[in-house]
């Protein structure tokens, strides 16, 4: 039977009541955590958001009537306990003080309980590292959020978005919301449609990111904009994607890069100053994206360990080995890394992580393993002199007890192969603290991109970036080679944020459109208003966004996204809880003049 609350009103939360309150009178509400009934004395874990406070129960405290109540307690029913605040049972006995406990050092003796609301059975228990399989926790999510170590992250993900309003609020910024019923923007993934009743046939795209209205707000003069935005993007999920999902987004005008940059870093150091008394060292170092790829074949390099790559192609090019031949003939290129220390790897895991590097479209693996006597095991000195392969170990710092590993190919196959591969690497030999937090700016990312599936320039970024003036000659001979005025800002191998200087001359977006493919139509069909607005004075503006859900799950040591987001969708992008996306009635189909073919329905 459930009670009311009429009359009574909490005083604190669980753990706001402290040693301090011993001896006075307070009202808590919450859910049983755990009961236990020793016969006369019933003890009770009253959990809320705050945390754990252990409530007494005897007959001569609290009566009767509650008494029989609190034998009936069981998991998860929902209570409003009244009574006094004491130390521990004799607390100078070091035993019954529960160190694990905020409130460890007292309890509260009821006087008087009411059962608010009674709780079946539930599915799995609410703890702390749940066992339970992910699928189970989703369906019943509304459980699953009681669990503390997500109510941790959640109130972490609450702090980073009050925090964040906060500093830019501070540095001139203003909120404005941007709608998200809208006509697609251009940042590459696949849309997400809604269709029109009023205007059957058309749709609305729900907004990969406010990329447009940010650049119109700076039009209208708004000079410093951000926006807590929620975006949508329909790509294949990871660990660290979402259909849905929120940018810190914003828009700053008459800046250049160090401006942006500048006003980010120190957001990001009061964030992790505030919330984990973490120092980040300001500034944060930066790297051109050519380096980042030389040096640690990525573009968000993980800087919590070196093992970087190495150029060994001039070392390598006049030996026999097949192999290496016929990459270095066919423009491509021979590297690798050195992993320390790890020659003795036995033969099992080295061919693991040959398969490991095939994954990521390598031919094969080459390796030297320098044994502790010095002598060396590998699977192509056969195909070298003593003399090459010295050069050769030399080359990569190669040392007793080290292995080389080597990739020949492409430039960018070698890149993807060796810069994950390193990172593998580095999760073996556990060389990831998750509290070693290293920030870093990738700048002077290329402009364009050649997309083989499309046959043509892609924007790396977007259509709207800010080519780097010194390479701009370049854009009819030799387009792939611009650099843009943009920037990522990476921590520990995961892109937090990216974004750039946008162009304001029609002269450099009209041929930008022309680059990638655009004839003037087309880019006035798709971003008419745009082209059309920066017709009437538009300042010099940059900006930058990032995945709230990133920082958030970077912050809170988390290995997926889902861990920070409420009510997440799983890999196939449904909502295992609502169970969207769901077949709607007929009725409101023919409303939007919509048909489904048998064909696309799934039995
Ligand atoms: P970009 O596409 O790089 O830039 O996105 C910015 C940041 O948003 C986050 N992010 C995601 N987070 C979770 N799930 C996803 N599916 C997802 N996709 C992106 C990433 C990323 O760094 N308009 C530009 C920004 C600008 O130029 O100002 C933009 O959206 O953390
Ligand atoms: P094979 O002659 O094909 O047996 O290859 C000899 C060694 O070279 C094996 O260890 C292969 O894994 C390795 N190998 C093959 N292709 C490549 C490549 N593209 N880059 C580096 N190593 C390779």
């Amino acid at each position: 039977m459930a009670e009311s609350m009429q009359g009574l009103k909490r005083s604190h939360r669980c753990t706001e009541v402290g040693a301090a309150h011993i001896g006075q009178k307070v009202t808590v509400m919450g859910w049983v955590q755990k009961s236990r009934n020793k016969g006369g004395i019933i003890f009770v874990d009253l959990r809320d958001r705050s945390g754990i406070l252990q409530i007494i129960f005897e007959e001569s405290d609290c009566g009767t009537e509650s008494f029989a109540k609190a034998e009936k307690l069981h998991s998860e029913f929902v209570i409003a306990v009244t009574g006094r605040v004491e130390a521990r049972a004799g607390s100078d006995n070091k035993d019954v003080v529960n160190k694990n406990l905020a409130t460890g050092a007292i309890e509260v003796r009821a006087e008087s309980l009411r059962i608010l609301s009674e709780s079946d059975t539930l599915p799995f228990p609410i703890e702390e590292n749940s066992r339970t399989r992910e699928e189970v926790r989703l369906k019943y999510r509304y459980l699953d959020l009681r669990r503390p170590d997500i109510q941790r992250n959640l109130i972490l993900r609450s702090r980073i978005a009050i925090l964040t309003r906060q500093f830019l609020a501070d540095e001139g910024f203003l909120e404005i919301e941007t709608p998200t019923l809208i006509k697609s923007t251009p940042e590459g993934a696949r849309d997400y449609l809604v269709p029109s009743r009023v205007h059957p046939g058309s749709f609305y795209a729900l907004p990969q990111s406010p990329q447009i209205f940010k650049q119109l707000l700076m039009c209208s003069g708004y000079d410093r904009y951000f926006q807590l935005a929620r975006c949508y993007r329909d790509e294949d999920l990871r660990a660290d994607r979402q259909p849905e999902f929120t940018q810190i987004d914003m828009e700053l005008s008459f800046v250049d890069v160090d401006d942006v940059l500048d006003v980010n870093e120190r957001l990001m150091a009061k964030l992790f100053k505030e919330l984990l008394d973490v120092e980040i060292p300001l500034p944060i170092p930066r790297m051109t994206w050519q380096e980042a790829m030389d040096r640690y074949g990525s573009d968000k390099p993980d800087l919590r360990f070196g093992m970087e790559l190495n150029d060994v192609s001039d070392v390598v090019r006049n030996c026999e080995f097949i192999v290496f031949k016929n990459a270095l003939e066919q423009g491509g290129t021979v590297r690798g890394i050195n992993a320390k220390g790890q020659g003795g790897m036995p033969r099992k895991k080295i061919d693991a992580l040959v398969e490991f590097a095939k994954g990521y479209g390598a031919k094969g693996l080459a390796y030297v393993a320098i044994q502790q006597d010095n002598t060396r095991k590998s699977s192509f000195a056969k195909f070298m002199t003593e003399e090459q392969m010295d050069a050769l170990i030399s080359a990569m710092g190669g040392e007793t007890g080290d292995l080389l590993l080597f990739a020949a190919d492409q430039k960018k196959v070698v890149w993807d192969v060796l810069g994950n591969l390193r990172l593998e690497l580095a999760r073996q030999l556990g060389l990831l603290k998750k509290d070693d937090f290293r920030f870093l700016w990738v700048t002077e990312f290329p402009l364009l991109e050649y997309s083989e599936e499309q046959g043509r320039f892609v924007a790396m970024h977007h259509p709207f970036t800010m080519p780097m003036e010194e390479d701009w000659a370049l854009i009819d001979t030799d387009p792939g080679a611009v650099r843009a005025k943009a920037y990522d800002i990476v921590l520990n191998g995961t892109e937090l944020g990216g974004g750039s200087v946008r162009i304001h001359q029609n002269d450099i977006q009209s041929k930008m459109f022309e680059v990638l493919g655009f004839t003037p139509e087309q880019a006035q069909e798709q971003f008419g208003f745009l082209l059309t607005a920066f017709r009437y004075g538009v300042p010099p503006h940059a900006g930058l966004a990032y995945g709230l859900d990133r920082v958030a799950m970077l912050m809170g040591g988390c290995e997926n996204i889902r861990e920070v987001i409420a009510f997440p969708k799983v890999k196939d992008a449904s909502c295992l809880m609502c169970e969207a996306p769901s077949p709607v009635e007929d009725k409101q189909l023919e409303e939007l003049g919509i048909e489904v073919s048998e064909g696309q329905l799934r039995s």
